[in-house]
């Protein structure tokens, strides 16, 4: 392969500076690819090669590899940047994170905009988060440096082939494998997981694929927040909930890229809230097969577990991005409102996770599906429910008694039961405020009894485990209604029919 490596992050840092912006700023969790990236213009961007400097607060400024006396202080390095003859590049490291509160940084800062227009010598902030005093948002050009794409991968994946593998060692037709197997992480991470598959054995082989899938799984779970879904739930799983399930249905073949380019509208999101344990979950998952999508649960849980919740959020949105098409389920989203808390408010930082979510809903160009669940949606605010944010909003009621008869039906099959010596109307009749996973409860409860007495499962076993069962929503009577009216007019009901319940 003779192509030269695309440069689609590095090409929008190479834009910022023809626009002749001396100051950018790279948001990006990759700062050693940022890094490469910024050398490399420093060879390249000129006709000659002009010096490269990269300061730390710990190192201070070391230019063309030499450190510079009395410059860990940022605004000592700021001055010695602008001493510097001629152009160059200089990548300043930690400097975001020191802005709040210093006054003077700001303002060299500033100083450095003018003085340094027009002289070819460049400053590159890199940080995770967007840290900008209003005073330089003029002043700075400001560009996020995404998760490389599929073409930066199949580069990547070109070159770590051709020094493990050998010429040909990787077949034509597995390469497109290989490649999705690995999108979704840093190129260094790419290079991780590939060297430590091939280094073991130097030969693509059947099992490459899952190899490279197990490592990278075992890598997002050190620190991701992404958990891959294997397609394992079908929509013939999901009794009841026959609107839910038409609506999705309906729409399996919008959420392509050919119906995108026809001009189609393409779906962006579902939200389903409602009681808990029928079947919010269980139809997020199904979405997977039915549309023939992996599928990615967020799990806001780890989100609130890492030391930057608003990063590892923002982290997860665009890493989802660069494994479109896919589905993003996030179970729980209010979650995201009230950082796990009963009620919300007071930290600001959830205000933020929530705004860059719905920012990043608006925003998105690409094929992500975004499948939200909530249980206590009293506290959901109104802006999220709104019209537009999400192509529909669902409200799953406990099944009515149609719905309690498949869903007994889903689960009895399941346990390979002949459903001829089952009256299900009448188990149905029987569970009346049973929520599925109750039923689904219910059955197991009646299978396990079985299965001790050594003989197959009979209606009169699942009739006794129901009458020894509670079920959840009697205890809450009054939080049920007070949750159905509050959906009564904000949602559309899953149930094609609730008259029955
Ligand atoms: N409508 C349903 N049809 C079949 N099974 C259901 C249904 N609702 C719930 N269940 C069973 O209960 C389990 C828990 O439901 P889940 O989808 O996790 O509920 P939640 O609405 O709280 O997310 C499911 O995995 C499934 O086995
Ligand atoms: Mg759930």
């Amino acid at each position: 392969m003779s192509a030269s490596p695309p440069v689609r992050g590095p090409e929008r840092i190479r834009r910022a500076l023809l626009g002749g912006y001396p100051l950018v700023y790279v948001v990006s969790w990759e700062e050693a690819r940022v890094e490469r990236a910024v050398t490399a213009l420093a060879q390249r961007f000129w006709d000659r090669p002009v010096p490269y400097g990269a300061w730390s607060a710990v190192d201070g400024l070391v230019l063309a590899g030499e450190p510079i006396g009395g410059t860990a202080d940022p605004v000592k390095a700021l001055d010695a940047v602008l001493g510097i003859e001629g152009p160059a590049f200089v990548l300043m490291k930690d400097l975001p994170a020191l802005l709040p509160g210093r006054l003077d940084l700001v303002r060299r800062l500033r100083d450095c905009y003018r003085q340094l227009k027009g002289t070819g010598r460049f400053v590159v902030l890199v940080s995770p988060r967007l840290v900008l005093p209003e005073d330089l948002k003029k002043e700075v050009f400001v560009t996020e440096f995404d998760l490389p794409d599929e073409a930066e991968v199949q580069y990547a994946v070109r070159q770590l082939a051709a020094r493990f593998l050998g010429d040909g060692g990787l077949p034509e037709a597995e390469a497109s494998r290989v490649i999705g197997a690995l999108r979704g992480m840093t190129l260094d991470e790419v290079e991780h997981v590939f060297s430590k598959v091939f280094s073991r054995s130097p030969r693509f082989t059947e099992s490459s694929v899952s190899e490279l899938l197990a490592e990278k799984e075992q890598l997002s779970r050190k620190e991701g927040v992404l958990e891959f879904v294997p397609p394992r739930t079908s929509i013939d799983d999901i009794g009841g909930l026959e609107n839910l399930k038409d609506w999705l249905v309906k729409r399996r073949g919008l959420f392509t890229r050919q119906a995108a380019d026809a001009g189609l509208p393409v779906p962006k999101g579902l939200l389903m809230m409602g009681m808990s344990g029928c079947g919010k979950s269980l139809t997020a998952k199904a979405i997977s097969a039915l549309w023939n999508l992996p599928l990615f649960r967020l799990d806001m849980n780890l989100v609130f577990g890492t030391e930057n919740p608003e990063a590892s959020f923002h982290r997860a949105l665009k890493t989802s991005e660069a494994l479109a098409p896919c589905v993003l389920w996030i179970d729980e989203i209010e979650m995201a409102i009230t950082g796990g808390r009963e009620a919300g408010g007071g930290d600001p930082a959830l205000g933020r996770i929530f705004s860059t979510f719905l920012t990043w809903m608006q925003e998105k160009e690409q094929l992500v599906f975004v499948a939200a669940t909530a249980n206590r949606i009293h506290l959901l605010p109104a802006e999220f429910i709104r019209k537009g944010r999400f192509d529909q909003v669902f409200f799953l009621d406990l099944p009515n008694e149609a719905e309690r008869k498949q869903i007994f039906t889903v689960h009895l099959k399941k346990r390979g039961v002949n459903l001829d010596g089952f009256d299900v109307v009448f188990l149905a009749k029987a569970t009346k405020a049973f929520n599925g996973a109750e039923i689904e409860a219910v059955v197991q409860a009646a299978a396990v009894e079985a299965f001790d007495l050594g003989r197959p499962m009979t209606e009169d076993d699942v009739s006794r485990t129901i009458t020894a069962t509670v079920p959840l929503s009697r205890t809450m009577d009054d939080q049920i209604k007070a949750i159905k009216s509050w959906a009564h007019n904000r949602a559309l009901s899953a149930s094609r029919d609730l008259t029955t319940v």
